[in-house]
């Protein structure tokens, strides 16, 4: 979902949750407020109807007591003079029913005797019996015959009737109680008209109700959007419920009110889409485009991969603090973009350089291979005859001559082993160097090296001491390489060492967890400075030029037997003092690369310190294959 339509979708929402809110709560309050005011004034108009019905009833008293207290009455009460009911009662005397509404008018003495009852039917202008039901209320000591008389409504089989009983008395209202007037109304359907019209209510009678409840005994209750009813309960002369009195009202101030309401929603709602298009515009215009416009920006730019273009910030906000930070990034990956660019050129340069390197180291070790194999052959031809021509010169016993060709002889020895040991370095280097494994006991591989050192040890007084562990079992080597090592050490020993002794050690050791073999060639020559020490393995290099002169040598044999011994998984290491002497110390896997081919009876060795090169044929291990 866009940010657009998120904004949208939460004011759309939070609009529309206020607006129903508030009409919600206006609704409850404003409409509860109008019922209030529709029922106050709905029990007002019951109780004018209620006290219209008193009205009436007062009405009717008042005409009883008018005609009781008269002397004429109080006379016929005692007489019955018949001329008094033609003068004064029915149709035929002076009175005006019509204009009085009387339904009917009785004379009863205090001992319950009807004087003279009628009847009148209004409608029809005549005179009828006492109404039926209402000598059920005359009787002796009944409220209507009561000393100070009664009032009320009463209910007769017709229908309910407005009734007063009135003590009959003087004009002056003297003499003992001798009877009682009594007048009533029927409350009948033209009355109820003439009470709604009295009161400008629409007004019914119903029969009476007990759920009207309330103090005034009055209800309302709305019947329906238009019409509200109250209800009232009229009690008889006795205090008893007789009829429920409805009163029908239209809902005036009610739908005014929901009227009120409405309009006030309406504009409510008015003013909640007129705030949420202002926010909705305002976004837009603020934030939203702006949003988009960076939004496209940073886009384009990703997808040209354009670190050089730039955002355009505007006004000066977050936003655009965000589009400066987004500059701000976009140079550090120009920058490193192009850093990049330029470590991958520096990269490419590196490494066609290294291949150059490669190649024409490659090239120089293939030429001194073929070099030094094309100056072998004609320098064995030169050593060869050399040595014939010697041995001629000597039989003719030519010294002069002789001493030459041994010079001669001399030199090309020396030269031809700079030249093989030149071959063996630059196959090294060209990786070409192969190796030929195979099982030799140890004791046997130091019995051939001591014993062509012997007479090299001898030539500078040196004595040669050997001293193999015993029980050796055989290791897995290059014999030939590994000699030529050996060979090389013993023979740098015997070279710097003069009137002293020369040491070779043979030991197993474990190195690493696996079983090695050190050779430890020690001696008591001149030693090595520490610094060196670096210096040793490096080809061609010797101590100083000095030692050349006086001790000959290349400076290969070191660099030469430290490669033989890596190749074969062992290392030469080195302990000197200057003046003292030098232990060389070659460590080999017993294993070589590859393990032993088979499993080899252990001679039973004895440790061997050989002085005398004669002793070396006795004291070697008589197992040896
Ligand atoms: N046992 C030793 N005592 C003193 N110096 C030694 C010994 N072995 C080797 N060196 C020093 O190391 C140098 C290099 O030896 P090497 O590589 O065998 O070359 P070369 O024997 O042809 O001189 C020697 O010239 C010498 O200076
Ligand atoms: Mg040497």
């Amino acid at each position: 979902m866009t940010l657009r339509k998120k904004t949208l979708l939460i004011i759309v929402v939070v609009v529309t949750v206020a607006i129903a809110v508030l009409s919600a709560v206006t609704r409850v309050v404003l409409l509860g407020s109008f019922a209030e005011l529709e029922e106050r004034q709905a029990h007002r108009n019951v109780e004018r109807v209620l006290s219209a019905v008193a009205d009436d009833v007062a009405g009717v008293d008042q005409q009883c007591r008018n005609a009781a207290t008269w002397d004429k009455a109080y006379a016929f009460i005692q007489n019955a003079n018949p001329d008094f009911v033609k003068s004064e009662i029915g149709y035929g005397a002076f009175s005006d029913l019509a204009v009085r509404r009387l339904n009917t008018e009785v004379y009863v003495r205090h001992s319950g005797e009807i004087v003279f009852g009628e009847g009148f039917d209004l409608a029809a202008q005549k005179e009828t019996p006492i109404p039926e039901g209402l000598r059920d209320h005359i009787y002796a000591g009944s409220r209507l015959l009561a000393e100070d008389g009664a009032s009320g409504i009463v209910r007769l089989p017709r229908g309910p009737m407005l009734i007063s009983g009135r003590p009959v008395s003087t004009t002056e209202g003297k003499g003992p109680l001798l009877g009682s007037l009594i007048m009533g109304r029927y409350l009948d359907a033209g009355e109820v008209k003439r009470l709604g019209e009295r009161t400008h209510l629409s007004v019914t009678l119903q029969t009476a109700s007990q759920q009207i409840s309330g103090q005034d005994g009055i209800r309302i209750r709305p019947l329906n959007s238009e019409t509200v009813a109250g209800y009232a309960l009229l009690r008889d002369l006795y205090g008893k419920p007789l009829l429920t009195i409805a009163v029908d009202m239209p809902r005036e101030i009610y739908s005014r009110g929901r009227i009120s309401v409405l309009y006030f929603e309406i504009s409510l709602a008015v003013v909640g889409l007129v705030f949420g298009l202002v926010v909705i515009i305002l976004l837009e215009k603020v934030i939203l485009s702006r949003m988009t416009r960076l939004g496209a920006d940073v886009t384009a730019i990703g997808e040209n991969s354009d670190f050089s273009a730039r955002v355009s910030p505007s006004g000066s906000d977050e936003l655009s603090s965000l589009a400066v930070a987004i500059n701000r990034m976009l140079d550090g990956l120009e920058r490193s973009q192009y850093e990049i660019a330029r470590r991958g050129r520096a990269q490419e340069e590196a490494l066609a350089a290294k291949q150059t390197a490669e190649e024409s180291s490659r090239a120089k070790s293939a030429f001194l291979a073929n070099m030094s194999h094309e100056l072998r052959t004609p320098l064995n031809a030169i050593i060869g005859y050399s040595e014939m021509l010697c041995e001629d010169a000597e039989d003719r016993r030519d010294d002069g001559v002789a001493a030459d060709l041994v010079r001669i002889t001399s030199a090309g020895k020396h030269l031809l082993t700079l030249i093989n040991e030149v071959l063996d370095l630059s196959k090294i280097e060209a990786g070409k160097m192969e190796l030929f494994w195979e099982d030799a006991w140890p004791a046997k591989i130091l019995e051939d090296a001591t014993g062509t050192m012997t007479a090299l040890a001898q030539q500078n007084g040196n004595k040669l001491v050997v001293n193999c562990a015993p029980n050796l079992p055989p290791m897995h080597v290059d014999v030939m390489k590994f000699r030529q090592s050996l060979y090389n050490l013993l023979s740098n020993a015997c070279k710097f060492t003069r009137n002293g002794s020369i040491r070779v050690d043979v030991i197993p050791v474990i190195a690493n967890g696996a079983e090695a073999i050190e050779w430890r060639v020690s001696d008591t020559g001149i030693g090595i400075a520490p610094d060196q020490m670096d210096k040793l393995f490096r080809p061609f290099s010797q101590i100083d030029a000095s030692t050349t002169r006086k001790y000959g040598g290349t400076g290969l044999g070191l660099a030469i037997s430290q490669r033989f011994c890596q190749l074969m998984g062992g290392a030469i290491t080195v302990h000197s003092e200057p003046g003292k002497g030098s232990t060389f110390t070659i460590r080999l896997p017993r294993n070589g690369k590859h393990g032993l081919q088979a499993e080899h009876p252990r001679p039973a060795a004895q440790p061997i310190e050989i002085e005398d090169p004669a002793e070396l044929a006795l004291t070697a291990p008589a197992t040896m294959p």
